[in-house]
């Protein structure tokens, strides 16, 4: 008899479980179709992009090469390529509504440091160190997702084992 007081309960649990996890992955699903990062306002693919298509980082953030910052890539600059390829993908036709309005794609930016600090960009580059080193594998995902956290002892470490500065105001400034 003892046993059966206990059944409901174990099978309430059940099913409790069962409508927690469902819900939790439809949710999931629902706000991070493609997993990792935060949602930007036009589903850009950096694994189709820079992964599949072999795309090089510098066609969209050219500034990397010559500034501090990478920047974020104009309509025009995806439009160098989509005026004829999947013209008519309804992301593509978003994106070009918002070319003809002048009104660009708010990007949500994800790799930012406090502004006490600073990096160059295009330093970096110059003395050959790759995207990866601090971006991670941006080939293999899909919405961009921060690689780690940029606090000064990573910074640093890094400079230490390469010769760069360790000055103070070389990043604070
Ligand atoms: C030495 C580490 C490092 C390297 C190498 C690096 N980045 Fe960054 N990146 C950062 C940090 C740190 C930030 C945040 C900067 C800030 O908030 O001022 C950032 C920001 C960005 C941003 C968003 C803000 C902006 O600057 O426009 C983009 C896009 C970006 N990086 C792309 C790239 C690309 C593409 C490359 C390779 C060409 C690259 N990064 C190489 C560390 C790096
Ligand atoms: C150098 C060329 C090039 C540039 C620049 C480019 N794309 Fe693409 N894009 C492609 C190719 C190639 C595909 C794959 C098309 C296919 O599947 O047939 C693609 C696919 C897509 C897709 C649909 C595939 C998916 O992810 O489901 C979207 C949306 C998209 N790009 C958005 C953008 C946006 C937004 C920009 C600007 C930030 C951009 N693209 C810049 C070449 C480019
Ligand atoms: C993967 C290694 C690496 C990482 C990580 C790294 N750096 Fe650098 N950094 C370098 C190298 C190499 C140089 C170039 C040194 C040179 O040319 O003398 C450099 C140069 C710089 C310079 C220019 C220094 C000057 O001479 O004026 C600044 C500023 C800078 N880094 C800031 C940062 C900041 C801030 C971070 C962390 C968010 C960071 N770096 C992370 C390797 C790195
Ligand atoms: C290679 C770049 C670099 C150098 C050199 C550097 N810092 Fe930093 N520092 C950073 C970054 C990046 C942050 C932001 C860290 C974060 O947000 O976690 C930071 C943060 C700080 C903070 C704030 C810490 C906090 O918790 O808010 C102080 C204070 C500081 N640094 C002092 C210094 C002093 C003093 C020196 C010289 C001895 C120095 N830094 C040299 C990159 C650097």
């Amino acid at each position: 008899m003892a046993s059966g007081q206990y059944r409901p309960k174990t099978q309430w649990l059940l099913v409790g479980a069962i409508v927690v996890v469902t819900t939790l992955t439809t949710l999931g699903a629902i706000y991070y179709p493609w997993g990792l990062g935060p949602r930007q306002p036009i589903p850009f693919r950096h694994r189709i992009h820079a992964g599949t298509r072999e795309i090089g980082c510098l066609l969209c953030r050219p500034g990397a090469l010559h500034r501090s910052v990478a920047g974020m890539p104009s309509e025009q600059t995806c439009l160098l390529c989509h005026s004829r390829i999947i013209v008519h993908h309804p992301q593509i036709e978003r994106l070009r509504r918002s070319d003809r309005r002048g009104e660009p794609i708010a990007w949500v930016r994800v790799s930012n440091l406090p502004d006490l600090a600073h990096l160059d960009h295009s330093m970096h580059l110059a003395a050959g160190v790759d995207c990866g080193r601090c971006h991670g594998n941006v080939k293999g995902m899909d919405r961009f997702v921060l690689h780690q956290d940029f606090n000064m002892g990573y910074c640093i470490q890094c400079h230490r084992e390469n010769n760069a500065t360790h000055d103070c105001f070389a990043c604070h400034y």
